[in-house]
């Protein structure tokens, strides 16, 4: 059991308790937050658990998604999501389509509506689509009856807060509305983890007397559970620019490390060995310094594109090159691994049976989104391999990201029986559980020769090597048995 979720486990009995005696007594403060999502629904979620004196209702226009989340089966996957919501829901943690009334009765809403990279239009395939966010921002103006905090919690670009004021002061002169920025820090497949114990809480807003009086509701709400220290406050485009930020310097830590490893393939350095090395200097430390196929998921990219459409627009090329040097890394790497697979298996890939180990952009997580698993699948259908995808959360989606190709994939729960007759094994997502299988049955089964590709360096690769596998590490030489 994972320490967050011994430590939820722990304090529920208690909190039960509370909320309890909460549901006799009058709710302190009513929290909205709009979109049901990745961030909404477990920032929520957390909220409520640690706040048991506040009601909090979250809303979406996508009715399957609020069912979902009023279900027994939530519509995400995350290591200790399901006990606390379990904890709180319909005591004082709410789930519902009406945005309207939750709008009407919240004082303080967070919008957590997707940002994603537009795809039309001017700046298409770079600048953030807020279409959604502004909607949402109409709709807090049309149905707001009395004052309102309105939290962005979405990833914007700098200055969309002023956009946000703009909206909400224009045709509702009735109501005043104070807007806060607080980015979301969490990471998928840890989401719990980091709420209840964030590195740190961002809060911006404006200096006015009647701003820092709503930016102190926000302190006081995270104050339940988070030291006060750890909760940092600044001005509005600190807090929106820092969280485009935080995201470019990790993503760009993965784009350094494995720029690395392509060196190390073609010098017989080991990536693992060199990551040691440079990891063991303190200013540099030793996370985020794994090489792997890429990253994926649905926010490093479309923040860095986001951070580069800025830069340009503010004239700066030179640092607009800079950040779009990240991800041109990190399409190189996923065209790099599909590359190492058809050289080292002769050319041809053509009517080859290929098992891939994971599918969803990380591990303890079902999300697909911009995971390397869907770029490395097209491109292997591409030259007509049959593929089979076995991944523990991520198969529901991974049919609909690829549903166009349906017909050269086979998805199969069981890892064993994916890689039975197959001519290579492609490790995409580093699930603990791909560490422990019984290679030596898997062997036995699999076409010979039989490739290995392990796409996040997890498996113990002279072991393989000595069963008969020919195996391909990330920034390692590869051992092959011709
Ligand atoms: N996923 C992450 O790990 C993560 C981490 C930090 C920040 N963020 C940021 O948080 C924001 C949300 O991300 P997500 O992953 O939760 O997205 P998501 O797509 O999972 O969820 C967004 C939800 O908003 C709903 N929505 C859209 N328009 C709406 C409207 N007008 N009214 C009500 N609901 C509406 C959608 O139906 C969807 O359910 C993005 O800006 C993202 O960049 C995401």
């Amino acid at each position: 059991m994972i320490p967050a979720e011994a430590g939820i486990q722990n304090a529920t009995a208690q909190r039960n308790n509370d909320v309890e005696k909460g549901s006799m007594m009058k709710f302190e403060r009513n929290i909205l937050c709009i979109g049901a999502g990745y961030v909404g629904g477990p920032t929520m979620a957390m909220i409520a658990y640690k706040c048991p004196q506040y009601r909090v209702t979250v809303v979406d226009i996508n009715p399957e998604r609020i069912r979902q989340w009023n279900s027994s089966n939530l519509p995400i996957f995350e290591p200790g999501l399901e006990e606390v919501v379990l904890a709180c829901r319909e005591k004082n943690l709410f789930f519902s389509t009406d945005i309207e009334k939750g709008i009407k009765e919240a004082e303080i809403i967070f919008v957590s509506v997707n940002t994603p990279t537009k795809s039309f239009g001017a700046g298409a395939g770079m600048a953030a689509d807020l279409q959604y966010w502004e909607k949402t921002a109409r709709q807090i103006r049309d149905c707001a009856e009395s004052p309102k905090i309105v939290v962005e919690k979405s990833t914007l670009p700098v200055k969309t807060s002023l956009a946000m004021e703009r909206i909400l002061s224009g045709e509702n002169d009735r109501v005043y509305f104070d807007v806060l920025s607080n980015p979301e820090f969490l990471a998928e497949g840890t989401a719990i983890k980091d709420l209840e114990n964030p590195d740190r809480v961002l809060i911006g807003s404006h200096e006015t007397k009647r701003a820092l009086k709503a930016r102190e509701v926000l302190v006081e709400i995270y104050s339940n559970w988070v030291d006060r220290e750890k909760i940092i406050t600044t001005n509005l485009w600190s807090s929106e620019l820092s969280k485009l930020a935080a995201n470019a310097f990790l993503a760009q830590r993965i784009s350094s490390i494995n720029a690395i490893s392509a060196l190390c393939e073609k010098t017989d350095a080991d990536i693992g060995e060199v990551a040691t090395a440079i990891g063991m200097d303190s200013r540099v430390g030793d996370k985020f310094l794994r090489a792997s196929v890429g990253f994926g998921g649905s926010c490093f990219k479309k923040d860095i594109l986001n951070l580069v459409y800025l830069c340009r627009y503010y004239g700066l090329n030179e640092v607009a090159d800079y950040w779009e040097g990240v991800v041109r890394i990190n399409d190189y790497q996923k065209d790099r691994f599909v590359l190492n697979m058809l050289n080292a298996m002769f050319n041809t890939l053509a009517g080859k049976r290929i098992c891939l180990f994971g599918f969803a952009f990380k591990a303890n997580t079902g999300d697909t989104r911009e995971s390397p698993g869907i770029f490395i699948a097209r491109e292997l259908v591409e030259e007509q391999a049959e593929l089979v995808i076995t991944d523990p959360e991520a198969l529901e989606n991974a049919r609909v990201d690829l549903k166009d190709i349906e017909q050269h994939i086979t998805y199969l729960d069981d890892p064993y029986e994916a890689a039975e007759g197959s001519h290579a094994i492609a490790v995409l997502t580093e699930w603990e559980l791909y560490r422990d299988l019984d290679y030596e049955r898997i062997y036995q089964s699999m076409m010979k020769p039989a490739f290995i590709f392990d796409g996040r360096n997890i498996l113990d690769h002279r072991r393989l090597f000595a069963m008969g596998f020919n195996v391909f590490p990330i920034g390692k030489a590869p051992l092959t048995h011709f």
